[in-house]
This record gives C-alpha cells, structure tokens and sequence, in this order.
C-alpha cells in the first residue's frame, strides 16, 4: 500500500483454533498430513488479526499463545529502529481464553501499548498475576463498556458488542452456561476509512444484533472451528461437542453456512478452525462445500484490504 492512501487493511496472524495445525500431541487426519509435509494442509498458528489504516501502526484483535512466531513472520509488525519500538499501539481481547490472551506474556519487555478488553475479561486476567509481567504502569488496562466506540488508533473506530459463548476453559467449574450474553465473550466491529469489518472467533449462535451487524459489514471474519458439531468425538479426539466448547458448527441445522447464508454480499472469511475440521484439507469435499456456498478459508498471513 502506498503511504497517504488510507484503506482498513486486516493481515491474518492466525487462522487456526486453539492448538493450531498441526497440534503438538495430535495425529488426526489434518494433522497427520500436516506433520508429514503434505502441501494439502497449510500449517497454522493460533487465531488473532491485525488491523491498520495506514501501514504503519497496528492494534491487534486477540494475542494467542503463538504471537512471538506470527511477529517474526509479519514484517508490517517488525520493529523498525533505532533502538527499541513496535508498530503494535493496542491490543484487543475478545475473551479471556489462552489462545485469546496468552501471548500477551511474550510483549512483557516495557513497550508501550494499551490493552482494551471488556471489564469482565480485565478481570479474569487481572487474577491470574503471571500477567503482571506486563507492568500496568507501562502497558495500561482499559475496561470498554459493551456498545461504545472507541478508538485505539487514530482512524481505526471499534466497538465491542456481546455475543453468545461461555467462560474460558481455565475458568469453568460446575456446570457451564454456553449460550450466555455478556462481557464474557464479545465480537469486535471495526469502522475505519469508511469500511466495516466484523470479527467474531467465537460465537455460540448468530443472534439478531450480530445478524445485523453483519448485514451492515464489508467483511466478516467468523468463528470456523468444527465443520460437524460431533466431530471431536466422532474422530475419538475428545469427548465435546462444539456447541459445548461455545462454537457453532460449520455445516448442519444453525450451522454457520446456514446462518449466515442471507449475507452473499459481504466477504466472509472462516478462521479460528480446529485442526481436526476437515476443511483444512485443500480439495476435501468439505472445503468444496464451504467455498460452494461462498465463504473463504482465513489462512496465516492472509492480507484482507477491505
Ligand atoms: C476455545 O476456543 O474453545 C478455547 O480456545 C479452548 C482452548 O483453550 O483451547
Ligand atoms: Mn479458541
Ligand atoms: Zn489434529
């Protein structure tokens, strides 16, 4: 992009689901080809995106656990010197899940940067004092109150507005709520250089706010994590389903592609998927499904210039 010329660029850091592709401990279909080279699968970190207008400086939507590696990949992100800095002005956190938030532990060397996430999402990694590694009174915390603008960069305008999903992982006992709305999990609208974007890694269902915050977006970048409801479970890799984990399904009755069948006009992209989703496997019927019905597959380094 040619300096001045200002556009809402989103540069995929992560397209992958907690665990990423190939995950360290798992020999599914996906993985298996994955760790043998297989150029079918494409290898992915975990899922984040990084948003501009101008080029030069960037917020960060989510800081998985592998943002080290997506830095030293994204040359936009590099330091540029002398002396220390980054492009990086902001992050934000759309829950408080370990592939949400936990690469925040690898920016704890005194740089400048603002965090905003919701109250309760402050809260939650409030508690957990390994993050105070990121010295507040460098790196401040800003609670963002549900449905007001703000603005992390200058021309980048953001909102947080609520969506179903449930506790993080490290948090859940008892028996787990997984439709829940509140300042749990959120959804974050962007507005910049007059083009909307929208970016919801995790969502339980479409709802009628969320439906319309799509219809009124250029670009979606939506919560792909498990093309069947029971396939963890089907493929003996675990004992949950994705509605369970606080994700919709791909394919199936209220699954994504029919959820979000109404909205041909806006570009919308999957991300966060699981290793074991079968979409990952370029030239299974089950990307051909997906792409059939008109939705891209996010894939790391992916450049969306809206
Ligand atoms: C999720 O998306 O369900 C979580 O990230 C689970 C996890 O921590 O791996
Ligand atoms: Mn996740
Ligand atoms: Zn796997």
């Amino acid at each position: 992009m040619s300096p001045g010329s200002l556009a809402l660029r989103a540069l995929v850091l992560g397209s992958g689901a907690g665990g990423g592709v190939p995950q360290w401990n798992c020999g599914c279909r996906v993985c298996r080809l994955a760790w043998s080279g297989d150029k079918r699968v494409n290898p992915r970190t975990q899922a984040g995106l990084a948003l501009s207008v101008d080029g030069a400086n960037w917020v960060l939507l989510n800081a998985s656990i592998d943002l080290r590696q997506q830095i030293l990949a994204t040359p936009a992100l590099h330091p540029k010197g002398p002396g220390r800095g980054s492009p990086i002005a902001a992050i934000v956190l759309t829950n408080a899940e370990v592939d949400s938030a936990a690469g925040l532990l690898a920016l704890r060397e005194r740089q400048p940067f603002v965090i905003f996430a919701t109250e309760a999402t402050l809260e939650a990694i409030g508690q957990n004092r390994m993050f105070d590694v990121v010295d507040r009174a460098v790196v401040p915390r800003r609670a963002v109150p549900l449905g007001q603008p703000f603005e992390p960069l200058p021309g980048v305008k953001l909102e947080l507005f609520a969506i179903p999903g449930k506790v993080p992982l490290w948090l859940e006992e008892g028996e787990v709520l997984t439709g829940e709305i509140g300042e749990g999990t959120v959804c974050v609208a962007a507005e910049a250089a007059g083009k909307r974007l929208v970016y919801a890694p995790a969502c339980a269902h479409v709802t009628e706010d969320l439906d319309a915050r799509i219809a009124g977006a250029d670009v979606l970048f939506f919560d792909g994590t498990l093309f069947t409801d029971d396939e963890m479970i089907a493929n003996g890799l675990g004992d949950k389903t994705g509605r369970r984990m606080g994700h919709m399904p791909v394919s199936g009755p209220q699954g994504a592609l029919e959820a979000l069948q109404r909205h041909a006009n806006v570009r919308r992209i999957l991300l966060h998927i699981n290793n074991s989703n079968p979409i990952l496997i370029q030239g299974s019927p089950e990307e051909a499904k997906v792409k059939a019905a008109g939705f891209e597959i996010a894939f790391d380094g992916m450049e969306v210039v809206v």
